[in-house]
């Protein structure tokens, strides 16, 4: 179904469906998001700035209201959010892509604080550079030389794929991590380990 984050009446509709289909919802996946442009701060547009907040930020803030609502009655539910490495380390250029995502991290474990005791679990992931359309489309322009001092910057010296998020996902997201609360996992082939 088509949901627009940005939009809490979308979101809770999507909660709906889901219940309407399935009668219960054990687990949500908060981990729609955007790049937005690149620009230094002095010079960012506002504009810019709130689209980007309101889709990586709000965005979660208005799906995991949206979920809670249904995970209290039950007593019971798992949420996963979407950070990045950039929740965890500035990057030039990207302020508002990294204040969205340390946000991400914020709300998550003050979340996980909250409602630890009553039977939900609250998580983050931060995958590093994975191989999907938001990072080709971001590489698609830079030179070679570029990218190879990027992932050079990486363990791995390549890019992960989409599977290799979803594995820590599924993991956080089963009865496994039962004891995983309010942490940022970082997903990234040792981009954080330099
Ligand atoms: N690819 C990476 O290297 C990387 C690294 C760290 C974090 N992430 C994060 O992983 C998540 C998934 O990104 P991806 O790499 O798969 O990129 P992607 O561009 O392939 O997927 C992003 C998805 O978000 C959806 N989306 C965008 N705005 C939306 C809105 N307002 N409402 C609902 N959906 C919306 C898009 O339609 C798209 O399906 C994002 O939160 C991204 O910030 C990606």
């Amino acid at each position: 179904m088509h949901v627009d984050v940005r939009n809490e009446a979308d979101c809770s509709h999507a909660v709906a469906k889901a219940l309407e289909l399935y009668g219960r919802l054990d687990i949500g996946f908060n981990n729609a998001g955007i790049t937005g442009a690149s620009g230094v701060v002095g010079k960012y547009p506002l504009s810019e700035w709130r689209r980007v907040l309101d889709v990586n930020l709000t965005g979660v803030f208005n799906c995991m209201q949206a979920q809670l609502k249904v995970f209290e009655k039950q007593g019971s539910g798992v949420i996963v959010n979407t950070s990045s490495v950039m929740g965890l380390r500035g990057t030039p250029g990207g302020s508002a892509y990294s204040a969205a995502k340390h946000g991400v991290v914020g709300l998550t474990r003050s979340a996980a604080m909250e409602y630890g005791g009553r039977g939900i679990r609250i998580n983050a992931i931060c995958p590093g550079f994975v191989e999907t359309p938001m990072v080709v489309g971001d590489l698609a322009g830079i030179p070679d030389h570029i990218l190879r001092d990027k992932l050079s910057r990486t363990a791995v010296r390549r890019l992960g794929t989409p599977e290799e998020i979803a594995a820590v996902v599924l993991w956080l997201a089963s009865d496994a991590a039962s004891f995983m609360h309010g942490a940022a996992i970082n997903a990234d082939g040792g981009f954080l380990a330099s």
